[in-house]
């Protein structure tokens, strides 16, 4: 049996986890879960799984959940904020920690429990974006696994196994190409937060729905790629493949090219870090290949979507750009969701922010935060 904690529980990929966890329940026990407001969410998941530990971000859910349990004899204790979020990452009952919460914000729970020595199913992109460098030196040094749980990097960590990494050529991560591939920059020009919310292919929460409608999404898959798999920039090629079904490859240097393919369900990629290196009963629709009948391939449109070149761009630079990068491509998403910007401003705010911010070399916890705070901040007062 192994113990789980999810941050982010509340979210697509933190339900998706309990889907494979109640399908699996003599191998997974839920101990701790963290959400940010979804305190009526977090109730229903105490009274189902009992875990030994909640954790709120925001002050006054963490009083609600609070409220209930002591309100209703429940043995589950409730802790808030970010002190709440790394003690339950580092509980010592924990073995492995599902990192589902959004944002650069999971940084320090992350590297929290990789210090306590957890192993990561990690979704949590941003976190490697902004701290590969610190997080995959930790996870050396404290000899923990991180299973990728995004869809394209699990397919490229299943491409791995039982082969040489040095006879690694090159990897190549898939792209759907989001809501609006094949449009031109004139017609983005009015896009609605509800259109970019609409991805063909999966259903996913709303910040990187937004991600994959400007491809940034797959701009910061190439640095999560980089960091995970230790693979330069030069090797990490982007394909758009609109049928969703292969979801990534490696390419060998005998020019063998292994995929791997599914249905486009989370749960897949989910249910393989949980086990690894086990397999276990499908917990996903099988493919028919009947029903496919073509699988394209495509260049993606690096004029109009230029987010995934500054992704490339920040990568290669290195040092504290993918935190400027990152951090104004959050901000900026949260501004377009909420009206303030238009679709297209997004790309042109990161590209802004990724001159105007100097650059620096010096990567530790600290710097990071400092960095990500003052360009939110100078975001913020100008679009706000
Ligand atoms: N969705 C997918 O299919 C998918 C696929 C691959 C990778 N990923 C990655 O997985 C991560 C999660 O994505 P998602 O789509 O599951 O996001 P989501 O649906 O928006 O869920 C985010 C989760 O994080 C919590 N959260 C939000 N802001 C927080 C904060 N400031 N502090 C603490 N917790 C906070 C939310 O709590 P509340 O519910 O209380 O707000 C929720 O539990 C992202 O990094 C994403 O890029 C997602």
């Amino acid at each position: 049996m192994k113990n789980i904690c999810v941050l982010g529980v509340t979210g697509s990929i933190g339900t998706q986890t309990l889907e494979v966890l109640r399908r699996e329940k003599d191998r997974f026990s839920l101990k701790a879960v963290s959400a940010n407001t979804n305190h009526e969410a977090i109730i229903l998941i105490i009274n189902e799984f009992h875990p030994d530990f909640v954790a709120m971000m925001d002050e006054k859910s963490y009083y609600l959940v609070k409220n209930y349990c002591v309100g209703n004899n429940k043995n589950t204790k409730v802790l808030k904020g970010m002190e709440g979020l790394i003690y339950i990452a580092t509980l010592p009952i924990v073995d492995i920690v599902v990192t589902s919460i959004v944002g650069m914000i999971g940084l320090r729970p992350t590297l929290a429990a990789i210090y306590a020595k957890k192993d990561i199913a990690l979704a949590n992109k941003e976190t490697l974006v902004v701290g590969g460098e610190l997080v995959m030196k930790a996870a050396k040094e404290n000899g923990i696994k991180i299973l990728p749980v995004d869809s394209e990097h699990g397919a490229v960590f299943q491409c791995l196994q039982g082969n040489d990494r040095e006879k690694v050529d090159k990897i190549i991560l898939t792209a759907s190409g989001g809501p609006f591939r094949g449009k031109s920059l004139e017609e983005l020009k009015n896009i609605t937060k509800e259109l970019a919310l609409k991805h063909p292919k999966w259903n996913m929460g709303p910040k990187i729905s937004i991600d994959s409608a400007t491809l940034m999404n797959k701009g910061l898959e190439v640095i999560e790629a980089h960091w995970l798999f230790n693979v330069s920039y030069e090797d990490i090629e982007v394909v758009v493949h609109p049928q969703s079904v292969i979801h990534s490859m490696v390419q060998y240097i005998d020019g063998s090219v292994l995929a791997q393919l599914g249905s486009t369900d989370m749960k897949l990629p989910i249910q393989y870090a949980l086990n690894f290196p086990e397999r276990c009963n499908r917990v996903v629709d099988k493919i028919n290949f009947h029903e496919i009948n073509t699988l394209t391939f495509e260049k993606p449109d690096l004029k109009t979507f230029k987010c995934l070149r500054l992704a490339y761009e920040a990568g290669k630079m290195g040092g504290l750009m993918p935190t400027i990068m990152n951090a104004a491509n959050e901000v900026s998403v949260e501004l377009f969701l909420n009206n303030k910007i238009k679709f297209l401003q997004i790309g042109d705010i990161v590209e802004e922010s990724m001159i105007k911010f100097v650059n620096s070399d010096k990567i530790d916890l600290d710097s990071i935060l400092e960095m990500d705070f003052k360009v939110r901040q100078e975001i913020n007062r100008i679009h706000l």
